[in-house]
């Protein structure tokens, strides 16, 4: 992405002291030094959030909404102030932030509450031809059972999205736009705001995938204009298996239970059920309260940081490894976007993703390699799979050196 017009550099954060926080930084794998560099699939985590899990497990632990004793209060009380916490995050009201397992559920509650009542045979759902599996196939599925149609728009050779061919395809039988905001295949930045203004302007809903987004690119969520924002905790410094469903709170309330359980309920008998308000009318079950004390931990930490510092670096980053990636022999990017986030993703004629990736990781150089679960994407740019680095805030220049180091190493293995 563009480097945020703050003033703050690189140089105004402390980056021995971040990665000090991160105890797994420090493990060494195959005997030696890590680099990891698989951050679009998973952030490490810092001591505050293992700490603040570890506190809730050792001091609040119980159900919650459930009981009257002294832990449950506890529990509760953590839990909801993991939602006050969260809503501020993306300045919307606690009754609009729905907790989910992550952006997969997020996006399946979406598809099954709010558009499958409303969808009809001939209707269409335009996403874009960068979307994970998991923006694509639950609008599938939904789509099939109503004899509706997932549309998607193309994207140009460079990875940005063909902003004019996703006009083109917006119609009347438009009735729902999905769309990733940061790609995690490419690092592309969506231009999300002229999406939604443009599908606003037809009265067109818009669901934004926030998974690659949450912890590199501020979202004031009713600024944004979207109607629903799903994102992952563990995307974002926080546990796995949390994440959130942000969601005007007028298209909540209008919208049925899908997973039936404890809960969610106001009363039940075996003629009928009735339903609680929302969120907690999508939150069946015991939820995962560690998870949001865990992900509200992580929030704090991103903020002590400063998501602008965060940015920053993670930008300088993209130019230095872009270049040193440059001079690699056989080595070609997929993905060149002028708008782009902190991911290089990348084919070398020598070999096959996978056999790269093996051989970085003899290397300590920890990354993903395949299809990213964006097969069409892959489609698009003719390859089976790539490899692909991805970055966070306390990578550093060592990381990206030992990554270009053991790519040479790779290619004259394999030459
Ligand atoms: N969606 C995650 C990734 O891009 C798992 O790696």
């Amino acid at each position: 992405m563009n480097a945020p017009a703050t003033g703050l550099t690189p140089a105004a954060f402390d980056l021995d002291a971040i990665r000090a926080q991160f105890p797994i930084l420090i493990e060494k794998v195959r005997g030696g030094r890590l680099a990891y560099l698989d951050n679009a699939a998973t952030t490490q985590k810092p001591e505050s959030v293992l700490a603040a899990i570890d506190g809730y497990y050792r001091h609040q632990n119980s159900n919650v909404h459930r009981a009257v004793h002294d832990l449950a209060e506890r529990a509760t009380t953590a839990y909801e102030g993991a939602r006050d916490r969260i809503a501020r995050w993306f300045t919307v009201a606690r009754e609009e932030i729905v907790f989910t397992r992550g952006t997969t559920e997020a996006i399946n509650l979406v598809a099954y509450s709010f558009l499958r009542p409303r969808l009809k045979p001939g209707d269409e759902i335009l996403l874009t031809g960068m979307e994970h599996h998991s923006n694509i196939v639950p609008w599938q599925l939904v789509a099939a059972e109503k004899g509706a149609k997932v549309v998607a728009a193309p994207v140009l050779d460079d990875g940005a999205l063909d902003f004019d061919g996703w006009t083109a395809l917006l119609n009347e039988r438009t009735k729902f736009i999905a769309v990733v905001h940061v790609s995690n295949s490419l690092g592309t930045v969506n231009p999300v705001e002229k999406m939604i203004a443009a599908a606003k302007a037809r009265g067109i809903p818009v669901l934004v995938d926030g998974a690659q987004s949450v912890a590199h690119i501020a979202v004031d969520f009713p600024a944004l204009g979207a109607d629903f924002f799903t994102c992952s905790a563990h995307k974002a410094y926080g546990p796995t298996g949390f994440g959130c469903l942000v969601a005007k709170r007028e298209h909540l309330d209008a919208m049925p239970p899908w997973h039936g359980g404890g809960d969610m309920i106001r009363t039940v008998s075996f003629e009928e059920s009735t339903w609680n308000e929302a969120p907690y009318r999508f939150e069946a079950g015991t939820p995962d309260m560690a998870g949001a004390v865990g992900f509200a931990a992580a929030l704090d930490w991103i903020e002590s940081v400063g998501l602008d510092v965060i940015a920053a670096h993670e930008h300088q980053l993209l130019v230095e490894g872009t270049a040193l990636l440059a001079e690699i022999p056989g080595l070609r990017m997929i993905g060149t976007a002028a708008n782009k986030g902190s991911v290089m993703s990348f084919v070398m004629t020598v070999g096959h993703a996978q056999d790269i990736g093996t051989i970085l990781d003899q290397y300590g150089v920890a990354v993903r390699t395949g299809h990213h679960c964006t097969m069409p994407l892959m489609a698009r740019f003719g390859v089976p799979a790539t490899v692909r680095a991805s970055l966070a805030v306390y990578n550093n220049r060592e990381d990206l050196e030992q990554l270009a180091t053991a790519l040479i190493k790779a290619s004259r293995m394999l030459a």
